[in-house]
């Protein structure tokens, strides 16, 4: 049986080193660890909280759907003035709600920060990191900010650095191993 992680990237745009990095180490992962990389971030709607009372937004409930059916979550995100992109914190929020039942809450969850500069995003990491926190998803102790992420790529996409590949592979398998720990009827 696999362990499904929802796989979220902090980018719209279609050339995203973000989502080039998760679709990268989707192809790393043993067989038992699936990565579904979710493409709908474009879709859910500026949050409103006039709109919690009626039927979730179709973009919204997809991505409840997809984090709700997922043993774990794993987010890669750009840095955006020193922060986390408005769109990325946006979907957090609506993943926030309702408060007591929210989708994220208690969900094993990683970060990685990417960034073409040398501090790899840094303190996007951390913004997320404090997000995430006040969420009450269930943060792993490890995460990565990936620096001059634009080098880190062959052409056919696979990440060069075989020490980087390491390390996100690691972390995705600890991940894994939380999720596994929280729920022990996945390893059945
Ligand atoms: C950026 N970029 C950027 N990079 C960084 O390291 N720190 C920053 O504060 C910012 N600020 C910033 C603001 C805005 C509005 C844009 C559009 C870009 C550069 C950014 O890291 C780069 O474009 C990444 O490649 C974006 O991630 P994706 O789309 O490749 O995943």
């Amino acid at each position: 049986m696999s362990v499904i992680i929802a796989a979220i990237a902090g980018s719209l745009r279609a050339g995203s080193h973000s989502r080039a990095l998760l679709r990268a180490a989707a192809r790393d992962l043993p067989p038992d660890i699936r990565l579904v990389i979710w493409d709908g971030l474009e879709h859910v709607p500026p949050y409103s909280e006039d709109l919690e009372a009626g039927t979730a937004p179709a973009g919204v409930a997809v991505l409840r759907r997809l984090i709700a059916g997922a043993a774990a979550v794993l987010i890669v995100t750009p840095e955006y003035n020193g922060s986390i992109p408005g769109q990325l914190k946006n979907a957090l929020d609506w993943a926030s709600r309702p408060r007591g039942a929210a989708v994220l809450e208690g969900k094993p969850t990683a970060a990685i920060s990417a960034s073409p500069s040398p501090r790899g995003g840094s303190w996007a990491l951390a913004d997320l990191r404090k997000v995430l926190t006040v969420i009450g998803a269930d943060l792993t102790g490890t995460e990565l900010a990936v620096p001059q992420v634009h080098t880190q790529f062959t052409p056919g996409g696979r990440i060069a650095d075989p020490a980087l590949r390491d390390r996100i592979t690691r972390l995705i398998s600890d991940l894994a191993q939380r999720a596994l720990a929280a729920s022990p009827a996945l390893a059945a």
